[in-house]
């Protein structure tokens, strides 16, 4: 008897990873350490989280962590996280820190093509990231080789092909490229992400949605470099609120259309953002000769301090040829509500739309943006745009036509 209690007692109390081998535990965690991972900065961990995230993955049990420690710095080669997995839920708990190589020569994994991104997340339903740790893409020797026209720009984190994402708590910096990407996911919850980059870093968007549908995001700071969310073709009901934006290009819709192509983006409610010192708040970009459409958007309870752009709307991003020229990404229903702050240019609202597909229902009410620079009144200029526009705002928009 006594000997069976000994080896109970080393099951349950002393040995619970063996436990968990002998009888199937739901939520086990998986250590990336216990993978082989080094965590020291200097060694490759790459082929240790990929052998913790095979267990994760192919496991059979419910709501497994793929779990990497806090005090430790772990280098990550280009990879992906593949599923599907047999897991509906899967975790990752970031409590430590992740690194890119140091070099741009490093990425050259493979073949001498560079990666389109550093950490790829692809078909994997129900994955959950948090953990407070920090992710950094080292972006430094990408942005001087892209000066040179040298080099693409990666983006740090990509989720393709997913459900039920949830992205939360986590800070990244320095990305090659864009941030975060999210592509062909149906119904993602993004929270409480820092994302910093410097402000002329090239193209670091924040957060960068295609394809995506029934997304929520909210209560994030983005200091980068590029658009701090942009919402692009394919994409509908995005709800977006508590977005700290600046340094960075603001909260776009687009670029839409380009090189021809159809794009169509709906459903998208911008609410109770802050845009400091960005090149734009509120923005929508469609380029000539594009086709599809960018409706039913709501940008509302926005604060603005010395924004360059605080209201843009252009159908003239890209200008093509006069044979594209006919064609353009229709634009409607858009209403800019409540925008509160001031605007480092004269021209508070611009309104630019083509002259044979143009803008309709665009909607400006509450707005009170002033200049930043003293003695200054901002201004509205339109083209082609249709709409209403209150005669309480600030500035005036007198452009806009019924
Ligand atoms: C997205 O998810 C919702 C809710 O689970 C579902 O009703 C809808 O069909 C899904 N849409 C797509 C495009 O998969
Ligand atoms: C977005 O917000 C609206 C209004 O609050 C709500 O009805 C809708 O369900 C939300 N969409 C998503 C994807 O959460
Ligand atoms: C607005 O956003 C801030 C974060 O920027 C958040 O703290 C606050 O709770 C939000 N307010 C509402 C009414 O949602
Ligand atoms: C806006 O204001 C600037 C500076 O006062 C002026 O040069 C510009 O013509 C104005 N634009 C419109 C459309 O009134």
């Amino acid at each position: 008897m006594q000997g069976l209690f000994a080896i109970l007692f080393l099951c349950y109390a002393v040995l619970p990873c063996l436990s968990a081998r002998i009888t199937p535990q739901a939520n086990p965690t998986y250590n990336v350490v216990d993978y082989g991972a080094s965590g020291n900065g200097q060694d490759d961990d790459s082929q240790a989280f990929l052998k913790a995230w095979d267990a994760v993955c192919n496991g059979n049990e419910d709501s497994p962590t793929l779990f990497i420690p806090k005090r430790k710095t772990f280098l990550l080669q280009p990879m992906v996280f593949q599923g599907p997995c047999n897991p509906s839920t899967i975790n990752i708990q970031v409590q430590g820190t992740i690194i890119a190589p140091g070099s741009v020569d490093a990425w050259k994994w493979q073949s001498n093509s560079y990666k389109e991104t550093w950490l790829k997340f692809s078909n994997i339903n129900g994955l959950v990231i948090n953990g407070g740790g920090l992710i950094d893409g080292q972006g430094g020797p990408w942005w001087e080789c892209f000066a040179q026209s040298k080099c693409q720009r990666p983006s740090a984190l990509s989720f393709h092909s997913c459900e039920n994402l949830q992205l939360s708590g986590v800070t990244q910096i320095n990305s090659p490229g864009g941030h975060v990407r999210i592509n062909g996911c149906n119904g993602s919850r993004i929270s409480r992400l820092h994302l910093v980059a410097p402000k002329d870093s090239p193209n670091t968007d924040g957060l960068d949605i295609s394809s995506s549908s029934n997304v929520v995001i909210q209560n994030s700071k983005m200091e980068v470099g590029d658009d701090c969310v942009v919402i692009n073709g394919g994409s509908s009901f995005i709800n977006i609120s508590g977005i700290y934006c600046g340094p960075g290009h603001g909260i776009s819709i687009g670029s839409l259309g380009g090189n021809g192509a159809y794009a169509a983006v709906e459903e998208v409610h911008v609410k109770n953002c802050t845009f400091t010192r960005s090149s734009s708040g509120a923005r929508i970009k469609t380029w000539e000769g594009g086709s599809g459409y960018a409706r039913k958007i709501t940008y509302e309870d926005i604060v603005l301090v010395e924004v360059q752009n605080p209201i843009l709307v252009t159908q003239h991003y890209r200008i093509r040829s006069a044979i594209d020229a006919r064609k353009a990404v229709k634009v409607s229903d858009i209403t800019f509500k409540n925008f509160r702050g001031t605007a480092s240019r004269d021209s508070a609202v611009q309104l630019i739309c083509d002259e044979v597909i143009g803008c309709s229902n665009i909607v400006l009410d509450q707005i009170q943006i002033t200049s930043s620079v003293p003695g200054k009144k901002t201004n509205a200029t339109c083209l082609n745009a249709h709409g209403t526009s209150s005669s309480s705002n600030v500035p005036q928009i007198p452009c806009l036509q019924k």
